[in-house]
């Protein structure tokens, strides 16, 4: 029996719609799907469980001990996120946690969800191949007519849209989602410092101005200590 658990820290990732989801979508494929709560116990013993091909953990949001439990049960471990840097540094540091606590990296993948467009998710993907965890290659976007569906008690597979619902489709029907992650890039870089790049907060914008000689070096020094990186000295 497979066990795939989906974690996050942070509530509202988009866990329990993943998981949802993916339970629907191999039910269809004859299957025999377990959606499991969060309770790591409960996950020991449905490993002794035959009846069921796949168990499903959709995991609880803060509690790391639950979390480690359920990760080192699971044969693959994912965890949704959004794009900003508010959400990417607690999941990097969450993956950082679980290595470190003896997981294997090798069954941990990154799903981008709840994200505004494709650009979006290329850039957010490119920046998590410098850390040493797998992304997968598909990602949920943010669409009213996901939470519409849930809302009415369905998968976001099950979306009238048939464009969303196949794109939906196609993220827990892949090659990621059905066997364990391929190996990372190794390109390890400090996983846990957020990337210094102005795509990931949206809320920064280049502004040119004049100052005295005096102020810009006091903002060369402030960039210089680390107080504020996003100032760019030209
Ligand atoms: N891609 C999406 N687009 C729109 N709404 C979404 C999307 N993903 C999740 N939601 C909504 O956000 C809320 C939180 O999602 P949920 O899957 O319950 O997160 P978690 O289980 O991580 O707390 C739910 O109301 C859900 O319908
Ligand atoms: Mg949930």
């Amino acid at each position: 029996m497979t066990i795939i658990a989906f974690i996050s820290q942070k509530g509202g990732v988009g866990k329990s719609t993943l998981a949802r989801a993916l339970a629907v979508e191999a039910s269809k494929q004859k299957i025999q799907v377990l959606l499991a709560d969060c309770d790591p116990q409960q996950a020991t013993t449905l490993r002794e469980a035959p009846k069921y091909d796949l168990t499903i953990i959709d995991g609880p949001a803060r509690t790391s001990h639950a979390t480690l439990e359920i990760a080192q049960k699971a044969d693959l471990v994912i965890q949704p996120t959004g794009a900003s840097r508010d959400d990417l540094i607690p999941a990097v540091k969450e993956f950082n946690a679980l290595t470190k606590a003896g997981v294997s990296k090798k069954k941990l993948l990154f799903v981008l969800t709840r994200l505004s467009t494709p650009a979006e998710a290329k850039a957010v993907q490119e920046y998590l191949t410098t850390t040493c965890y797998a992304c997968s290659p598909f990602f949920v976007l943010e669409k009213a007519s996901y939470k519409q569906t849930q809302n009415e008690g369905k998968s976001i597979t099950e979306t009238k849209y048939l464009g969303l619902a196949q794109q939906a489709k196609e993220l827990v029907n892949s090659k990621s989602l059905g066997e364990a992650p391929q190996e990372a890039s190794q390109n390890i870089q400090a996983p846990e410092l957020a990337p210094k790049d102005n795509r990931f907060t949206g809320r920064t914008k280049r502004i040119a101005f004049t100052c005295r000689p005096e102020f810009a070096e006091e903002l060369r020094k402030m960039a210089f200590e680390g107080n504020c990186y996003q100032i760019e000295i030209l």
